[in-house]
């Protein structure tokens, strides 16, 4: 696993663009909408400021740009040395730490928010429930564990994930078994919402993808589970 992202350290957003090409969209969408579904939640769920987030499987930090301006502190872990020296050059101000396969290098109830953004895919099943325990140890009470996934019921998504390299390994997880998972490590009130359902950012666009968010049409999704 960490030798797979090291490899695809130094060129991980062109692959992205190469993977996703057919569908007109550049990469930056996708970033956009993520990070726009994560401000939402961030201000419902945190009203009195923003709030300290650990990024897992942060990758080369392609978020981070977007993410510094929601969070208060941000810190990032990945498995990939090469991927976090990436990340490290483009964020100074992001304390990035290697992890473990199943061991975050963060204190009990450190953050208010764990994130985990497309990494659930590259990790083999039965690995899955301890790496979510590891998300709900350092998640203080009273915060949010937040899982986007690629939706495997969305044809163009499964397209991006055949034709993309890094992908080769990917498992996807249905939104009722990323639940499941977080669940099961202690989570409550987990419920998803589905998003990336237009391949617009206009307002009337944004509104119907809102409507449609309980149904498993968008091309992500982004389970939550409070701590
Ligand atoms: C597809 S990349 C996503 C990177 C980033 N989250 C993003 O959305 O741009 C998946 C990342 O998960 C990391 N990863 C996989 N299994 C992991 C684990 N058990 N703990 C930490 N990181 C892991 C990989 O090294 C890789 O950087």
């Amino acid at each position: 696993m960490s030798a797979e992202f090291d490899i695809h350290a130094d060129r991980y957003a062109a692959t992205v663009e190469r993977s996703i090409a057919f569908s007109g969209l550049r990469h930056d969408f996708f970033l956009r909408a993520k990070a726009r579904l994560l401000g939402e939640v961030f201000a419902a769920r945190f009203p009195e400021g923003r709030p300290t987030l650990l990024d897992v499987g942060c990758g080369v930090g392609e978020l981070h740009g977007l993410l510094l301006p929601l969070t208060a502190a941000l810190s990032g872990c990945d498995l990939s040395d090469e991927s976090l020296e990436r990340a490290a050059q483009r964020h100074p101000s992001v304390a990035y730490r290697r992890s473990g396969e199943a061991a975050l290098p963060f204190g009990d109830a450190s953050h208010d928010v764990s994130l985990a953004v497309c990494v659930f895919h590259h990790v083999p099943k039965p690995a899955r429930p301890a790496l979510v325990h590891e998300m709900r140890r350092v998640t203080r009470p009273g915060g949010i564990a937040v899982v986007i996934e690629h939706n495997p019921f969305n044809p163009l998504t499964r397209l991006a994930v055949a034709r993309c390299p890094f992908d080769a390994d990917a498992e996807l997880l249905r939104a009722g078994e990323t639940e499941a998972l977080l669940r099961e490590a202690g989570f409550a009130a987990v419920a998803s919402r589905h998003f990336l359902l237009l391949p617009s950012e206009s307002a009337p666009a944004l509104r119907i993808e809102g409507a449609f968010r309980r149904l498993p049409l968008g091309a992500q999704y982004a389970t939550i589970g409070a701590a």
